[in-house]
């Protein structure tokens, strides 16, 4: 598929996570042939300060194009600004967050607190779409909440203003990440407007990616959650997009041997203090559903060194194998 002039190989994408979709979490994704993938959100403000952190989310590396960079902020000329300087660096694509959640987002009017003004995202799409040459997607929720149920409406001011791609996630705010996506909403959006569509919201296996493209005719697919300690899934919906037939789980020792990789790269890029505390939530993802895993998370808490680590994971793997 393509979106403005972006080839993408394939319709199964990354759903950016804050504190998960970090550059070694997107190189396995990548590795498990996932078609685009996104950074974690970065304040389009902090970049402005030149905060170095916020700088630090948007490296990428050459191994996983196509890479959409996903900004967040409420101001229309600071995000066209930012938006110009950050397409000077290797990123493929440029998303806006028009979905968080988080009170400390939405009380600065940014992430899905834009939803309640959608003459404002016309205003930054268009500000944004004329300061850039790469493709410009914005990621929009169904509304802010049951009373306000505006997607449909967002999506076509979007388009209007020059947005070259929208994702969809099927909840309000009000939501979070309760109940269940509302792929209806998906379908309206994909029936509304001309650009591609992407469709985001509890595929968590392969046969969810098919219903959604079967049940809303959306151009691409969008999972999150279901890849937190599952690299795989993008590999094994790919494969049954393309044959019907699901392929297996891997192994324990594979799960194992690649959430020993994922932290050798996260501590690489991210230093032993930090890179050990964010591994902790990715191996508690990588066991989830094997044998005795409250148990290792209880372990797994109190590791503080790769050794240490990888000890107590090859223990646990030659127990239940
Ligand atoms: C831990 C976590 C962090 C998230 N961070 C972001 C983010 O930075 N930007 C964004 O647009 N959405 C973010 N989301 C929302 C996801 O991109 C996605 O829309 C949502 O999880 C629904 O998809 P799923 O059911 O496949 O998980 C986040 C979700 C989770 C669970």
């Amino acid at each position: 598929m393509k979106i403005k002039n972006l080839k993408i190989d394939n319709k199964v994408f990354l759903a950016p996570m804050a504190g998960v979709t970090d550059l070694p979490f997107r190189l396995l994704c990548k590795k498990q042939n996932c078609g685009m993938v996104y950074t974690e959100m970065v304040s389009a403000k902090g970049l402005l300060f030149e905060n170095e952190k916020t700088g630090s989310l948007l490296q990428v590396d050459e191994r996983e194009h196509p890479v959409a960079a996903q900004l967040f902020g409420s101001d229309p000329d600071i995000i066209a600004e930012m938006a110009k300087r950050v397409e000077e660096t290797p990123v493929d694509m440029i998303d806006i967050n028009m979905g968080c959640p988080a009170l400390k987002i939405t009380r600065n009017g940014e992430g899905s607190a834009l939803m309640k003004t959608p003459e404002r995202i016309g205003e930054i799409v268009y500000r944004v779409a004329r300061s850039i040459e790469k493709p410009l997607t914005i990621k929009i929720r169904k509304g802010f909440d049951d009373n306000s149920i505006n997607a449909v409406e967002i999506a076509k001011i979007a388009e209007d203003a020059g947005a070259d791609a929208i994702a969809i996630h099927g909840r309000t705010r009000e939501q979070f990440y309760t109940g269940k996506a509302d792929w209806n909403i998906i379908k309206e959006i994909k029936d509304a407007v001309g650009i591609p569509v992407i469709g985001n919201g509890d595929i968590v296996k392969p046969q969810d990616a098919k219903d959604m493209l079967d049940k809303t005719g959306c151009d691409a697919v969008m999972i999150g959650r279901g890849a937190q300690g599952n690299p795989w899934i993008f590999s094994r919906t790919n494969h049954y997009l393309e044959t019907g037939e699901i392929l297996p789980m891997p192994t324990v020792e594979e799960r194992i041997a690649t959430a020993l990789y994922h932290a050798e790269m996260i501590l690489t890029y991210k230093g032993d203090y930090i890179g050990i505390r964010q591994m902790r939530s990715h191996l508690a993802w990588y066991i989830k559903g094997l044998p005795n895993s409250s148990e290792m998370r209880v372990k797994i808490n109190k590791i503080d060194n790769l050794e240490e680590l990888k000890s107590v994971l090859w223990q646990y793997a030659s127990h239940i194998s």
